[in-house]
């Protein structure tokens, strides 16, 4: 008997953890829906593009993108091209007026629709689902983990902080919470399926709250760190003004929350961050990192920084110099300052000239890079457990991420380690981005 061909997707992913999971979401209801992932984009019925619009370039790329895929039009009348994620619902409509091509539009509040709304689909018909409606809270059952490592898990979706620059709160939308007992049944359902490391996903993930409850993101820490079975325990990402110090308690309590924290700072300067409406100064920004590497000596902290902010002068820049050099990230994302539609930074006077941006971003990239190898060197002659994500090229190195979330690479050999599982690598050398090691030799 001869199976009938299955109908083949394809989607491309920019972007933040979110994207990530909506992607696996996305995934999942189309092959419970019979569909198949494709390797090459020619052969797909259908295809999605998950869009970031956090800055101009993220929105470029995809429509770029979309430009890309109206040929394929063409070899297969049949094809359907939606634009999904944040971009969606930035444009909604009128991405269908400027892309004849495109079929649907869905926002990132409607990601749990996409099946239905393809099985009610009329042929030539052109959808607008956009928007957050308040009945599709969390309907986050189908979830296409194939291929992962790790067990992302959404603890609180929007953002109602509206940093001056930011584009995000009208892309998700507000604040919404997800009950602890759900969150607690989907991470024992990651754990019983496999899974070592789980991370709860949130815009501002440590402002969780229960709803209509009393517990707060450090109850959720504390209950989700004693699952049995989750020896990895991350989070992305934290507000600095919401971390608490019940919060900082959780990392000296749980050995399995990982000696890592994403922390975006954006500016050394208490003057920037007041222009961005950040709400917090310099000052409480470093007597939290003490608290926290008093709680986990170990404790690897990233950030992200916006250079290039209206208004920032040489000594602002020097500001957020100085605070890189002083805390020693393990990793920096730093973005040139972006104007995005709808955001109150717009009407903020002294723009800065992009050569000026461009330059102040080179020259903390370059800081950065030395301090980075730096700090990954002192880490060559240390063991340390490699949750193994993948091959490397050349194709006999695995690839993996330590607790403190460095990339390391290490030969297949005595024997290759299972995609999934944690391995011991002795680290031997340093580069600013990865390390190199090699399995133990067995004692
Ligand atoms: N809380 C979110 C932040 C989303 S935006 C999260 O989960 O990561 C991610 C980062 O992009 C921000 O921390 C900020 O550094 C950067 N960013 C946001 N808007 C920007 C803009 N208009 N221009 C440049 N960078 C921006
Ligand atoms: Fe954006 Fe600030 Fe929220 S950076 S996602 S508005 S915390």
């Amino acid at each position: 008997m001869k199976l009938p061909k299955a109908k083949r997707f394809w989607i491309e992913t920019w972007g933040c953890q979110m994207n990530e999971l909506d992607t696996q979401r996305m995934a999942g209801q189309l092959m419970q829906s019979g569909m198949l992932p494709t390797r090459s984009v020619e052969d797909a019925d259908i295809i999605l593009l998950n869009s970031c619009s956090v800055r101009e370039k993220a929105e470029h790329k995809v429509f770029s993108q979309l430009g890309r895929y109206r040929r394929f039009k063409a070899d297969n009348p049949g094809l359907l091209i939606g634009l999904c994620g944040c971009v969606a619902q930035q444009v909604g409509e009128s991405a269908l007026d400027r892309n004849p091509d495109l079929d649907f539009v869905l926002g990132p509040a409607r990601v749990g629709e996409l099946s239905r709304i393809l099985d009610r689909r009329q042929p030539g018909e052109r959808i607008v689902a956009t928007g957050f409606p308040e009945e599709r809270l969390f309907d986050i059952d189908t979830i296409s983990r194939a291929g992962t490592y790790k067990g992302m898990v959404t603890v609180i979706e929007g953002c109602d902080k509206n940093c001056t620059f930011c584009i995000v709160p009208m892309t998700r939308g507000s604040e919404r919470c997800r009950p602890l007992e759900d969150i607690l049944i989907e991470v024992e359902h990651l754990v019983e399926y496999g899974f070592l490391e789980i991370e709860l996903l949130g815009q501002t993930v440590n402002h969780w709250r229960e709803p209509g409850g009393q517990w707060d993101f450090a109850d959720l820490l504390d209950r989700v760190a004693r699952v049995p079975g989750v020896e990895r325990l991350r989070f992305v990402t934290s507000y600095p003004r919401d971390f608490t110090p019940r919060m900082v308690e959780q990392f000296r309590r749980h050995p399995n929350i990982c000696p890592y924290l994403h922390l975006p700072v954006q500016s050394g300067s208490d003057r920037m961050l007041k222009r961005m409406g950040r709400g917090y100064t310099i000052d409480s920004f470093r007597r939290l990192v003490e608290a926290l590497r008093a709680a986990r000596a170990d404790l690897a902290l990233s950030t992200d920084l916006i250079v290039g902010f209206p208004g920032e002068t040489d000594g602002d820049f020097q500001e957020t110099a100085t605070l890189v050099e002083e805390v020693g990230f393990a990793s920096v994302y730093a973005f040139k300052y972006s104007p995005r539609p709808g955001t109150a930074a717009l009407n903020l006077p002294d723009a800065i000239p992009d050569d000026l941006a461009s330059e102040r971003l080179q020259k903390l990239l370059q800081l950065q890079e030395r301090i980075q190898r730096g700090l990954n060197e002192q880490l060559v002659g240390a063991e340390m457990d490699v949750l193994v994500t993948g091959w490397a090229e050349p194709p006999q190195l695995q690839s993996g991420r330590t607790a403190c979330h460095r990339i390391v690479h290490f030969p297949a050999e005595p024997d290759a380690r299972p995609l999934g599982s944690i391995a011991p690598v002795v680290i031997e050398k340093a580069n600013p981005h990865s390390l190199l090691g090699r399995q133990p030799t067995i004692r």
